[in-house]
């Protein structure tokens, strides 16, 4: 026994302050960016059947919402619109009203929580009639017709405050159109968070219950990536940073781990990770019915795309990470 020889890795793993002290990767509260979902109309508070404890929330019970997401410690939150219906129409004009959803949440968290940072989401989809995230002509979504669109949006949400545009519409130069809109707006020094590796996935479908955008003909495959791919991410992100992207983000986040990786090990901007609507779905659903610890499983989760190379993440989590993080620091 005494001369064979081989390691003890179990040294640095014999007690809680030894595996502390040599952990590699931390999550922190400021990693987290919070999504909200905002909805027309007044005293709304709609849980998301697929997705328990997140809701479609009217703007006057955002200050409540704000309160308990600042007393967290969380320093970021990501805004979507949820408008009535009625008001979409074929070229999502309601994404750039002045008085938008988007727009004037917005103006009353930097009003009222100055110092959170408001990732404005930018895209069309919750607006059209049709779902898709661009003009549509006939069953074809155009490209170039999309990115004025997409423009006027990022204007008018940095018009009202917004601290970072995010666009997710996955139309080609969409970071370039809104870089010179921007620019000549003379917002440049808003950064935009580009959506830049987005993959065309099964894991949004709760999502789509939540922002009531779901695609009303064909799907999003013409425009979002192949789960197939990887070669096409760096694709996506080269021109992405080329176009004058400040961040970049790979969503879905689990099953893209290996994305997360050769993104954030090609690219030096910091990579954001979006943890979608379908991966918490599951694991609520999972929690829900006593078949996992919830609290270990999405430590160990997020800590994972952590390590995998994101610098940040999206994530519905957000609030119940933050409350944990702050009980374990007691
Ligand atoms: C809109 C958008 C989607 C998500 C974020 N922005 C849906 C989609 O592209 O179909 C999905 C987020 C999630 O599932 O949590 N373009």
């Amino acid at each position: 026994m005494k001369n064979i020889p081989f390691n003890r890795h179990r040294r640095l793993r014999a007690s809680a302050g030894m595996r502390a002290l040599v952990r590699e990767t931390q999550l922190h509260k400021e990693d987290l960016i919070y999504p909200i979902f905002v909805i027309d109309g007044k005293n709304v508070k709609n849980e998301i059947n697929s997705m328990p404890g997140i809701y479609q929330l009217s703007m006057d019970n955002l200050g409540a919402e704000m309160d308990e997401v600042v007393s967290l410690g969380i320093k970021s939150v990501i805004l979507f619109g949820v408008p009535f219906d009625h008001d979409k129409d074929e070229q999502g004009t309601g994404a750039f009203h002045h008085n938008g959803l988007v727009q004037e949440a917005t103006r009353f968290i930097k009003k009222q929580y100055s110092e959170v940072i408001v990732i404005a989401d930018t895209c069309l989809c919750e607006y059209t009639s049709h779902g898709h995230c661009g003009v549509v002509e006939g069953e074809k979504i155009l490209n170039d017709a999309s990115l004025d669109l997409l423009a006027k949006t990022a204007i008018s949400q940095a018009e009202a405050g917004a601290d970072i545009i995010a666009p997710s519409n996955m139309m080609d130069g969409f970071v370039a159109a809104i870089r010179a809109g921007l620019d000549e707006a003379g917002y440049e020094d808003i950064p935009i968070m580009s959506y830049a590796v987005k993959y065309a996935s099964a894991f949004y479908g709760p999502f789509r219950d939540a922002a009531n955008g779901a695609p009303q003909f064909g799907d999003r495959k013409t425009y979002q990536m192949d789960p197939a791919n990887r070669l096409e991410a760096f694709r996506e992100a080269e021109s992405d940073v080329a176009e004058g992207a400040d961040f970049l983000i790979v969503k879905p986040a689990l099953s893209y781990m290996d994305i997360i990786r050769d993104v954030k090990n090609n690219f030096n901007l910091p990579i954001v990770s979006y943890n979608v609507s379908g991966e918490y779905s599951m694991v609520k659903a999972a929690a829900h019915n006593g078949w996992i610890d919830e609290k270990a499983i999405v430590m160990e989760m997020l800590t994972g795309l952590k390590r995998a190379g994101s610098d940040l993440i999206i994530t519905y989590f957000s609030k119940e990470v933050a409350r944990w993080i702050n009980e374990d620091n007691q």
